[in-house]
């Protein structure tokens, strides 16, 4: 038994964002609480004027620095309502998508972040209409009904969802991510393989997420070291954000032990998410090898490493041996070390800081326990 979400409506291809004004026309909004970054100014301009020229006025929140945390999503919703906006458009790469999503929900449910997010509180009326736009191809927020948001309190990252906090219409204009600097290509990119790969051997897969899971590694496999390479090229670009974008709708199937270890590790020490996922994932792959041969075998073919004939362990760990040569040829991380600044690494720390959120741990196709993080990271050192 199992259900997923998706958006309302996908729009593909160059200069796709034009088309933002007449969507929000159709639906008759006025007034949009305009989620944003401050890296691309001209972007921005360029979205608020023709807002402007359609009649529609906005309201730019441009607050989100770094991963959201609590107080950014509590005082967007009070803005929200102060400017009397009608719907939310969120330009941005994970961090303001994400908290765009969850603003964008409380600002018909009330309450205060921390209750949704460690209280277990109902969203139970719609949010407003909600336009996502990615600017970095790998997290795949545009995609799922998930806001990952940090807590001030006790510095978890811990998820706040819902059903209905999905965006209502995902714009992926390659264009707009033409500009983003290689180690953050590399970065995002190893991110969005992650999202493919574990959820593709998650014991909650899907027929659907599978589907997912598999294109999205094929089109990683065709362009990330392209647009690594060349980022001037569109058509790689194009294949990284729809690759982002199936690995977001792949990842309702779960996650597994790279992400559940990167999560928290990249909240303590300041690791940016799809580095922290480019350490762990071989290493998550290389634990739960014997336990999804085949799911890994499968994962070599969409990465055109299989051989024709040979065994499913064989092909499985080309699998991870591409996987590997991928991360090295894009300058994507491998070791933890560089992050902890000659600190010493406090293992014990460490492992019982990622114990406090294993909460969606159960669908790793290998049992976890103390043990496993411990040895994990010590391979990550
Ligand atoms: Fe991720």
């Amino acid at each position: 038994m199992w259900e997923m979400v998706n958006n309302r409506r996908i729009l593909f291809g160059e200069n796709r964002i034009d088309e933002i004004p007449g969507i929000l026309q159709w639906y008759g909004l006025k007034k949009v609480f305009f989620a944003t970054g401050n890296s691309n100014p001209a972007l921005r301009e360029r979205i608020g004027n023709a807002l402007e020229a359609a009649g529609i006025t906005y309201f730019v929140y441009n607050r989100i620095k770094g991963e959201p945390d609590l107080h950014v999503i509590n005082n967007g919703r009070d803005l929200f309502l102060a400017e009397d906006c009608d719907c939310t458009l969120a330009v941005g790469g994970g961090s303001v998508i994400d908290a765009a999503k969850a603003i964008n929900m409380m600002a018909t449910n009330g309450g205060l972040a921390e209750e949704y997010q460690m209280s277990g509180r109902a969203v139970t009326t719609l949010p407003p209409f909600f336009i996502a736009v990615p600017t970095t191809a790998g997290t795949g927020a545009e995609a799922t009904k998930v806001s990952v948001v940090k807590n001030n309190y006790n510095g978890l990252k811990k998820s706040m969802y819902h059903t209905t906090m999905i965006a209502d219409v995902t714009i992926l204009d390659p264009l707009v991510t033409v500009g983003m600097p290689k180690r953050l290509t590399a970065a995002t990119g190893m991110d969005a393989l992650s999202h493919a790969i574990e959820s593709y051997v998650s014991l909650n897969a899907t027929p659907i997420s599978e589907m997912n899971g598999l294109q999205s590694i094929r089109l990683i496999k065709r362009s990330l070291e392209k647009a690594c390479a060349h980022p001037e090229d569109v058509k790689a670009r194009a294949d990284m954000l729809l690759g982002s974008y199936f690995g977001g709708c792949a990842i309702s199937a779960g996650i597994g032990i790279a992400h559940i270890m990167a999560q928290p590790i990249g909240a303590m020490y300041d690791i940016p998410h799809g580095d922290a996922c480019s350490i762990f994932l071989p290493l998550a792959m290389e634990f739960n090898l014997d336990n999804a041969t085949k799911k890994y075998a499968d994962i070599a073919e969409a990465l055109g490493v299989a051989v024709h004939g040979a065994a499913d362990r064989d092909n499985a760990m080309r699998a991870i041996e591409e996987v590997k040569r991928i991360r090295t040829s894009i300058g994507a991380p491998d070791s933890l070390k560089s992050y902890l600044a000659g600190q010493v690494a406090d293992l014990d720390f460490m492992v019982e800081t990622v114990k406090k959120t294993t909460g969606h741990i159960t669908c790793n196709p290998r049992k976890v326990d103390e043990q496993v993080y411990r040895q994990i990271f010590e391979l990550a050192l």
